[in-house]
């Protein structure tokens, strides 16, 4: 079968190597020229480990192909899978769908025989059946096709390990003749065990949101859960895995910490909570759920001024902030909490001295001038008054504690994700607070009293 993803971001790539290396003839086709002709020469334009010989080595085989022409490449597909970006609309959050159906126009236009159109984007419910009004509109009379949903559900960083073993994969069909071809395409997945949900469109798509937005519920929940902890002197840490442990629950997504961000979660809650509202039957938990992390952002850059001695001292000092991507194992930038910690500690007149180990360009990008982009850990670290980590990047969690301790101005931590233990922290002469497990102090960008564990 011949596969044409229109699309070669994070999933676009990831899903289109993934199915060449199934054995499939793929091609993955970008508006973005400079993307398409950096892919032709074999270098990738993202950081996700793994991607790099995925894609040269099906590259190789004769499998994987690029373009920038759709007109070139559906005539002849089987399947041509939708994975352009659905970023918040300006104003509402709701999704702004002007790529997909751009994208769904131009396949439109290009289709001949039988064709299965498959959004794999993250699409509102009602998307497909716009998606069917547009393909129809614009299709050749003798064209024959099928709309089909399929969401994505792979993380960054993890995306190709995801991909080949995933918990479940999810398909919105409505003809047999489209779930016969989703499953011909997925049967090196099925013939592996991998449950495979088939159900209409809009639950496909409704599915894909609900997921995102309970994730992002249950990573709330314990960092509320956390903030109890240090009022408490409870170990969050303990709280996670003593609840984590009941089968009901599960240990996974619950690893308190800045709060979470991402292309996804922040996006994906955003215009969920919007469809409902249309809709008519708000999700309050999810509208909680947007408005405390958000704050909990902008409550890490408190903790950070706070363990700097508080807002009328900080002016001049120096902050050390190792890890800028949203998580680590990833280039992106998106959503990330350093975007709102960054602004707000300069704000308060501290000088900002970042490092990340992949995301120095996209940060630049994001952030611009104003902080000092340092060369390594260590360079960040030179006269710091303070260590903030807020990616857990690998090579952060094994510092050289003496030469950190030396290179800084106080030994002072602020551990975002928990990486170290605070009895080995003090130990090592550091001043050390965690999360849900020794933060001691006032807030002052959020109003709210914190206090010791
Ligand atoms: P991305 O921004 O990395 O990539 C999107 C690509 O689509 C870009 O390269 C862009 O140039 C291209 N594009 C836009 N319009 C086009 C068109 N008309 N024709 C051809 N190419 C076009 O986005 P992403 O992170 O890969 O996300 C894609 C979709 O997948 C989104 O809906 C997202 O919510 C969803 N998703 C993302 C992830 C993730 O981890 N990033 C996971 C699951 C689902
Ligand atoms: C997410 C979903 O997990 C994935 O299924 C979907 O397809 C895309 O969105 P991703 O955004 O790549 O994936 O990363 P993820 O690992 O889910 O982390 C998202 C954010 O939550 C990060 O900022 C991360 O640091 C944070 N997080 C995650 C926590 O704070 N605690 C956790 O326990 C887990």
């Amino acid at each position: 079968m011949k596969v044409v993803m229109i699309g070669a971001g994070y999933v676009g790539l990831v899903t289109g190597a993934c199915f060449s290396e199934f054995g499939f003839d793929v091609t993955c086709v970008d508006v973005d020229e400079t993307k398409i002709r950096a892919l032709e020469k074999g270098e990738i334009p993202i950081y996700e480990p793994g991607l790099d010989d995925l894609v040269a080595s099906n590259c190789k085989a004769g499998r994987l192909h690029f373009s920038t022409s759709l007109a070139d490449a559906v005539p002849a597909a089987d399947l041509v899978f939708i994975a352009v970006g659905t970023p918040s609309r300006r104003g509402d959050g709701y999704a702004d769908l002007r790529y997909v159906y751009a994208a769904a126009e131009q396949v439109a236009l290009n289709l001949s025989g039988y064709t299965t159109v498959v959004t794999k984007s993250t699409v509102p419910v009602g998307t497909g059946k716009e998606v069917a009004r547009i393909v129809a509109k614009h299709a050749p009379a003798h064209a024959e096709w099928d709309v089909v949903s399929n969401p994505e559900f792979l993380r960054e960083g993890a995306a190709i390990e995801d991909f080949m073993r995933p918990d479940r994969v999810v398909i919105g069909a409505e003809s047999d003749r489209a779930r016969e071809q989703m499953r011909q395409l997925y049967r090196p997945l099925s013939l592996r065990e991998v449950p495979m949900v088939f159900t209409e469109i809009v639950t496909a798509e409704l599915i894909k949101y609900a997921a995102n937005a309970f994730l992002a519920t249950k990573i709330t929940f314990i960092n509320e859960i956390a903030d109890l902890c240090e009022k408490t002197g409870a170990n969050v840490q303990h709280v996670a895995k003593g609840i984590g442990l009941d089968g009901r629950i599960g240990s996974k997504f619950l690893h308190p910490g800045p709060g979470y961000g991402g292309s996804c979660f922040p996006k994906d809650t955003l215009a969920l909570a919007y469809s409902a509202r249309q809709h008519g039957t708000p999700l309050r938990i999810v509208e909680s759920v947007i408005d405390i992390n958000d704050r909990r952002k902008l409550a890490m850059a408190d903790r950070v001024i706070d363990a700097m001695g508080g807002l009328s001292v900080v002016r001049g000092k120096k902050v050390a902030v190792l890890g800028l991507t949203f998580k680590p194992g990833t280039d992106d930038m998106r959503e990330s909490p350093a975007l709102a910690i960054v602004p707000a500690l300069m704000a308060a007149g501290i000088e900002a001295r970042v490092f990340d180990p992949q995301g120095m360009s996209n940060a630049k990008a994001e952030i611009g001038v104003g902080p000092y982009y340092a060369s390594s850990a260590y360079d960040a670290l030179d006269g710091a008054d303070c260590l903030a980590i807020v990616t857990e990047w690998n090579e952060f969690r094994a510092l050289q504690l003496d030469r950190v301790k030396s290179l800084m101005n106080a030994p002072v931590m602020v551990d975002m994700r928990n990486i170290y233990v605070p009895e080995e922290m003090r130990a090592a002469g550091f001043t050390y607070y965690g999360i849900g497990r020794g933060y001691t102090g006032q807030s002052i960008l959020t109003g709210q009293a914190e206090a010791a564990e």
